[in-house]
């Protein structure tokens, strides 16, 4: 057999193990990994020879949001489209993303969010796709539309404790949890108390404290453990696994960590901007700091190490971007929108909610050299691809089994500062201008095909080659008790 392309001379890194390995890919998929040299002379259409450089599973990112509405605070709607933010994602060495498709109020129909953001997406992708149904406040006569999202490929949904536009009540969430339950499906919390939040709000603006900081102000942890502890409890009493996204705070990782050791299916989730941004990047003169605002917030240098440790003893399951970007200088739909003649430094309240990072998700941790090559794989690859069904297709290499996604790495590289204008988003800012790099994706591999080669042309895939991947259930463990919920257990 001619093989279409060898992976040679490199350090192959999974969740599992790290080897000296090369590896043999046709038809888009893992065939052959074999101990180095081993692979010689074998009939090839092309070589890739690694220098000793890490080889891993691409990256899959399952927490990005594109092309969305008006939902997190404000006026702001999503800087990048499906195309420009999965470009983002393989020229930072992310293969698989998977976004969200809005329930919205005029059009509450789940199976019909999907579909239209489906629509949309075809043809408009670089790296490979799926969607979480974002459920909102319209939500409860789409519960009965679970089977049909399951055939579809979907087992992912997302709720909200805040946000105006998408906060439901504890009794809608269960509703929720008992639906996604009997159906395979995994809920992932936002978990922030929206009415804390909006008293802390309206006493700061009682004081006339309106620049972008008080943003930090008016999200202490409490918002997020209180939260995090009543989504815990809610799934417990359904015995329903969820996934507490973007967590920040120390006591809610400590709450997580907690009902982990009493067996609860408790999933989590952080991102780098809890690990690398702190609140006083909320606090420059005037409106910069609104670069920085998403909800959690980012927290204090002291809360990093936490989480830091909560990635290596298995607290967070995953590490995803969260990237939600609006544009700095767009007075319509961007972070200026929140300022107005009256207010010149804005009003942290209409300041939407979130930062871009789909592309430096990986180089930032990877650089920061805090966890072994197996542990980023984990949980920057590996369990996003089992929390959200689509391993071992994703998120690892076994042969005859999974795609052949590949981030392929420098052997060394000399530092350099990150610069926006390096990015591929459509945003005009990075949180993290100036940092300085030491690593970079050299090559970016999607089912064979090379959509990245930062030394020869860049990004080289196309906007038509990324495909909608069916996802099945969640391979990480699901409920407690095996058949349907019964009340009777209380
Ligand atoms: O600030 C954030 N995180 N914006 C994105 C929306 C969300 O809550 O995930
Ligand atoms: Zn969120
Ligand atoms: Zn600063
Ligand atoms: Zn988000």
């Amino acid at each position: 057999a001619t093989y279409d392309l060898l992976v040679v001379n490199g350090i192959v890194a999974t969740a599992a193990d790290v080897g000296s390995y090369d590896i043999a890919i046709k038809d888009g998929k893992i065939v052959l990994l074999a101990p180095t040299g081993s692979l010689a002379g074998l009939a090839t259409k092309k070589t890739i020879d690694a220098q000793g450089g890490y080889v891993m599973p691409g990256g899959v990112d399952a927490h990005v949001h594109l092309e969305e509405p008006a939902l997190f605070g404000g006026k702001g709607t999503s800087a990048d489209t499906f195309e420009s933010g999965s470009r983002s994602a393989i020229a930072g060495g992310t293969t698989t993303i998977v976004a969200f498709a809005p329930q919205e109020k005029h059009e509450p129909s789940l199976l019909n969010a999907l579909k239209q953001a489906q629509a949309r997406a075809s043809k408009a992708f670089y790296s490979d796709y799926s969607f979480h149904i974002l459920v909102s406040t319209h939500g409860q006569q789409g519960l009965s539309e679970f089977p049909a999202l399951r055939e579809e490929g979907i087992s992912s949904l997302k709720i909200y404790m805040t946000y105006e536009a998408l906060q439901l009540r504890d009794s809608e969430i269960l509703d929720i949890l008992l639906a996604a339950r009997t159906h395979g499906i995994t809920t992932m919390v936002h978990a922030e108390n929206g009415d804390v939040l909006n008293w802390m709000t309206n006493q700061l603006e009682a004081n006339q404290l309106f620049a972008p900081k008080y943003h930090a102000t008016s999200h202490p942890h409490l918002i997020e453990s209180e939260a995090t502890n009543r989504a815990i409890i809610l799934s417990e009493i359904i015995d329903a696994p969820i996934l507490i996204v973007h967590v920040s705070a120390p006591p809610a990782a400590k709450t997580i960590r907690e009902a982990q050791t009493r067996g609860l299916p408790v999933y989590a989730e952080t991102c780098p901007q809890y690990l690398f941004l702190t609140r006083e990047d909320l606090d420059h003169p005037g409106f910069e700091g609104a670069k920085c605002v998403c909800s959690p917030p980012p927290r204090q240098k002291t809360d990093h190490d936490a989480i830091w440790n909560g990635l290596r003893n298995n607290t967070f399951t995953i590490l995803s971007s969260d990237h939600c970007a609006f544009r700095y200088n767009d007075e319509e739909r961007g972070k200026r929108s929140a300022i107005s003649p009256e207010y010149p430094v804005g009003r942290f309240k209409y300041i939407p909610n979130g930062i871009p990072g789909v592309e430096t998700r990986l180089p930032l941790v990877w650089n920061a050299g805090k966890l072994s090559p197996q542990k980023f794989v984990e949980v920057t690859s590996t369990n996003p691809a089992r929390l959200y069904g689509l391993y071992p297709q994703k998120g690892a290499l076994l042969p005859g089994v999974s795609d052949a996604d590949l981030v392929i790495w420098y052997p060394s590289m000399s530092p350099f500062q990150l610069k926006n204008e390096m990015l591929h988003h459509n945003v005009d800012y990075t949180p993290y201008e100036g940092y300085t790099m030491t690593q970079w994706p050299r090559y970016t591999i999607l089912r064979g095909q090379v959509v990245y080669d930062r030394d020869n042309g860049g990004v080289v895939g196309e906007k038509t080659y990324g495909k909608f991947v069916k996802r099945g259930s969640s391979s990480l463990p699901g409920p407690r008790s095996e058949g349907a919920w019964n009340v009777e257990a209380f």
